[in-house]
Order: structure tokens, then C-alpha cells, then sequence
């Protein structure tokens, strides 16, 4: 492994196991993009405070330039045994230019240095996790207007309650998106700030421009305590928290997608393509993609609790214990990424089985709020209607029968207000068109709901 740069200090080379263990380089590569343009940045500001010579800072920034072309064509490869990403990039400019390459660390540490490059890669992959978010809104409300009047019980304790329409429940999911995306922008507008400048932990001597750096890097402005600025990681944090209750969101559809295709409910059928058989059983399809969406949840949580604890301990202002942060919101990114990437093909190609779901919907005596709704119209308090309808029920399990199936006869036994009207009254279409309150189930409420989102897609402008 190349010589240290401290080697000066040190009368002993750093162990082997010591400096494989000490080393980031296997995961913060995927920094090198960051921290050129970053470099590219603060060789710009070093040459325009004259901290630095104009003709040194473009040199510096031409190089950086070709290294970073090198890397994104796959001419240079990235040197494993440098410590980490930061340290690679100084020593390739200076293999390229010398004594001019080692003037670049000036005013600088790795301290702000990392806590730059983070900021920049989370901010910049935090959009394309929006955008998948959108596609998967978009899979999501296209399924629900193809299925707004397509009736199925809704479930509270997954016991058969009311009648609904699976455009409304498909909704319910988009409207959590939609605050996802809400959640990722309000960490995004508290990460974008710069801590280019903060060096090491307490400023700098050099008479620099931080506000330079984070105009050029598309900052909205500058962290404002050097201290903070580079010991500071809620950004990570909030990220991974936000992407927890995406993950929850997706786990939870996940289950809902898990019992809909099992043969005890067939309510939808996944398209072969997002599904697998069995090694040993011929029959088998199973919803694979769903499990293990639901399964990575776990994955995230746990990113989440590695930061916050990572951090609860530390003293200001960098501990090397921070080096951790990067595989745990690494990995909680990628896997977000992953899951809604097979999440929403997956939504936009099930069929949907609505005779089955109207089957399921006739069984559960899910009209019986309906039927006491009746009664109450005709002038019943509504705790008596209640009552009656309990024993209406009761009535029915006891002969085998529906509500829909009874006499007008068997109706009047239990008031006299029953006349033939119930039925309409009770018909599962009619109990939901008449759901007419905001954000209810009719189908015309979620024809609102469906408008709502696609003005948000066309407009991306949040609606909340
Ligand atoms: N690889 C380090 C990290 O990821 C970079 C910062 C190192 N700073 C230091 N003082 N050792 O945190």
C-alpha cells in the first residue's frame, strides 16, 4: 500500500489488518464523481482569493477534469489501497501534475471535504428516488381509474367492514407517495446547504469565499458553524427516515399484494413477469417481488437505527466512527431504489379479479351500516337501528342467509319501518355511490382523488 501522508509524523507504516479495517475507498468510490467537482470548486475559489495562483488553480481544475473523464470511460481505475476516495483523487492529480496537484489541500479538510461530497451524492440520488416515487403514483392512480367502481369489502381488523371501491383503497397508497416525496424534499432543502470551508473543525486563516464554492456547487447557502458543519449528519438521518416510511408504505401494499393473490382472496392475479414458481410444486406462483420488498423493510429500519446511534455518543466535532454513515445510507438508498423499481411494473401489470372481489363483498354482511342507516332515516335514534340490524345478523348466520336474500316478511318481524325500498337501500352499488363525503369512497370521490394526483404529476408542484 502507498506510503502515508502523515508518514512524516510516524516512525512505523500503519499494520495491514490496521489499514484494511481503517479503509473507506471499497464504499465511498462511489463518491469520486462529488468529490472531483467539489475539488473543481475550491481550486476555482483558491485561485480567485489568490490563495493559489490563477495558473495554478487552472491547472489543477484541467486535471481534475481529466480525471474525472478517465474514470466515467473506464481509463483509470480507482486504487484500492489509497484509504478512501478523497485520498485517491489528491494522489492521482499530483501523479499527474506534480507539486501544483499538492497545493489543491489548502484550506481545506477531509473533515468538510466528506461531509461535502455526502451532501452532494444524497441530495442529487434523492431526485431519482423522487422520480421513481412519481412512476410508481402514476402505476398506482392508472390502476385505480381502470377500478373505480370495481366494489370489495374494506377491512378494519381484515374482518369484512363497508363496501369500497378498489380505486379508493388504491389511492390510500398514493396519497402516502405523495407525502413520501413531501418528506424527501424537506430533507433535501435542510441537506443543500454547504460545509465547504468549515476545514478541519474551526475555519481557516486563508481569507476564502465559502459562499464561492456553494454557488458553483449549487448550494442554497452555507452551513453557519464550522463545528457543526462537519460533525453534523441529520441530513443522513432524516434521509433514512424518510426513506423508512417509504419502505413501511411499500411493505404494507406489499402484504396487501401477498393476500390478494393467494387463492383464499383472488383479487388480483400478478402478471407472470413479476412472479416465480416453485422448484417443486407445480402450481405454484408466488408473489416473490411483494415478500421481499416487504422483507427489505427491515433492512432500512436498521440503517436508521445504525445512524442514530452511531452519532448518540459522540463528542464534537469529527470522530473516524462517522465513516460508518456511509454504508448505512448507501445501502438504505440503493434498496429504496431497487424496491420501487420492480414496485411499480409490478403495480401496472396485475389484473384485477373483480368478480371476485363482488363475491367477497356479498358475503360479509358488509352492507349491515347501510341497513341501519335505513332505519334511521325513517326515524330510528341511531343506537335502536343498530341494535335491530345486530339481530338481523344474528338472524341470518342462524338460516344460512344474506341480508340481500331475506323477506320483507323476515324484515318486518324485526320493525315495521322495513319496506321493499331496503333493498335498493342495501345494494352494494348504491352503498357506495351514496359515500359522497370528501375524500369518501364513490366513485365520483375518487374520480376527485385521481384528478388531485395527475394535476400534482403534471404540475409537480405539491398539493399538500
Ligand atoms: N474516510 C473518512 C470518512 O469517511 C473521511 C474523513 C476522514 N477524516 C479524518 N479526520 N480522518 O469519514
Amino acid at each position: 500500500s502507498m506510503e502515508k501522508l502523515w508518514a512524516g509524523r510516524f516512525a512505523k507504516a500503519l499494520d495491514e489488518t490496521a489499514d484494511d479495517f481503517n479503509s473507506s475507498i471499497s464504499f465511498d468510490s462511489k463518491l469520486y464523481r462529488q468529490d472531483i467537482t467539489g475539488s473543481m470548486a475550491h481550486a476555482a475559489m483558491l485561485g480567485a482569493r489568490n490563495i493559489i495562483s490563477g495558473e495554478d488553480a487552472e491547472k489543477i481544475i484541467a486535471a481534475l477534469q481529466g480525471i474525472l473523464e478517465d474514470l466515467d470511460a473506464g481509463k483509470l481505475q480507482i486504487d484500492r489501497s489509497c484509504e478512501d476516495i478523497h485520498m485517491f483523487v489528491e494522489a492521482e492529480l499530483t501523479k499527474r501534475i506534480g507539486d501544483t496537484g499538492k497545493r489543491l489541500h489548502t484550506a481545506r479538510s477531509r473533515n468538510d471535504q466528506v461531509a461535502l461530497d455526502l451532501r452532494m451524492y444524497l441530495r442529487d440520488e434523492t431526485h431519482k428516488i423522487i422520480s421513481l416515487l412519481k412512476d410508481t403514483i402514476r402505476a398506482v392512480t392508472e390502476q385505480a381509474e381502470q377500478n373505480k367502481d370495481a366494489i370489495l369489502p374494506g377491512y378494519t381488523h381484515l374482518q369484512r367492514a363497508q363496501p369500497i371501491t378498489f380505486g379508493h383503497h388504491l389511492m390510500a397508497y398514493a396519497m402516502m407517495f405523495l407525502r413520501d416525496i413531501g418528506r424527501l424534499r424537506d430533507a433535501v432543502k435542510r441537506m443543500n446547504v454547504s460545509p465547504l470551508g468549515s476545514c478541519a473543525l474551526a475555519g481557516t486563516t486563508y481569507d476564502t469565499d465559502r459562499r464561492f464554492t456553494a454557488e458553483k456547487l449549487g448550494f442554497d447557502g452555507i452551513t453557519a458553524n464550522s463545528i457543526d458543519g462537519v460533525s453534523d449528519r441529520d441530513f443522513c438521518v432524516e434521509l433514512c427516515a424518510a426513506f423508512s416510511l417509504i419502505m413501511m408504505h411499500l411493505s404494507r401494499f406489499a402484504e396487501e399484494i401477498v393476500l390478494w393473490s393467494s387463492w383464499e382472496f383472488k383479487f388480483i392475479e400478478l402478471d407472470d413477469s413479476f412472479t416465480t414458481g416453485s422448484s417443486i410444486m407445480p402450481q405454484k406462483k408466488n408473489p416473490d417481488m411483494a415478500e421481499l420488498v416487504r422483507g427489505k423493510t427491515g433492512r432500512v429500519y436498521g440503517s436508521l437505527i445504525t445512524l442514530l446511534t452511531m452519532l448518540k455518543g459522540l463528542p464534537l466535532a469529527y470522530n473516524k466512527d462517522m465513516q460508518e454513515d456511509k454504508e448505512a445510507v448507501f445501502d438504505s438508498l440503493e434498496t429504496v431504489q431497487k424496491c420501487l423499481e420492480v414496485f411499480a411494473p409490478m403495480i401496472r401489470t396485475f389484473t384485477v379479479c373483480r368478480e371476485n372481489m363482488r363475491r367477497a363483498a356479498q358475503q360479509g354482511f358488509i352492507n349491515a351500516t347501510d341497513l341501519a342507516d335505513y332505519l334511521v332515516k325513517k326515524g330510528l335514534p341511531f343506537r335502536s337501528a343498530y341494535k335491530i340490524t345486530g339481530q338481523i345478523v344474528a338472524y341470518c348466520i342462524r338460516e344460512k342467509k344474506v341480508l340481500e336474500t331475506l323477506s320483507l316478511e323476515e324484515y318486518k318481524t324485526f320493525s315495521p319501518l322495513f319496506e321493499n325500498d331496503l333493498y335498493e337501500a342495501i345494494r352494494l352499488e348504491a352503498c357506495v355511490d351514496r359515500r359522497i363525503s370528501e375524500g369518501g369512497t364513490s366513485v365520483a370521490s375518487v374520480e376527485k382523488q385521481i384528478a388531485q394526483v395527475m394535476e400534482f404529476l403534471k404540475h409537480d408542484e405539491s398539493i399538500y
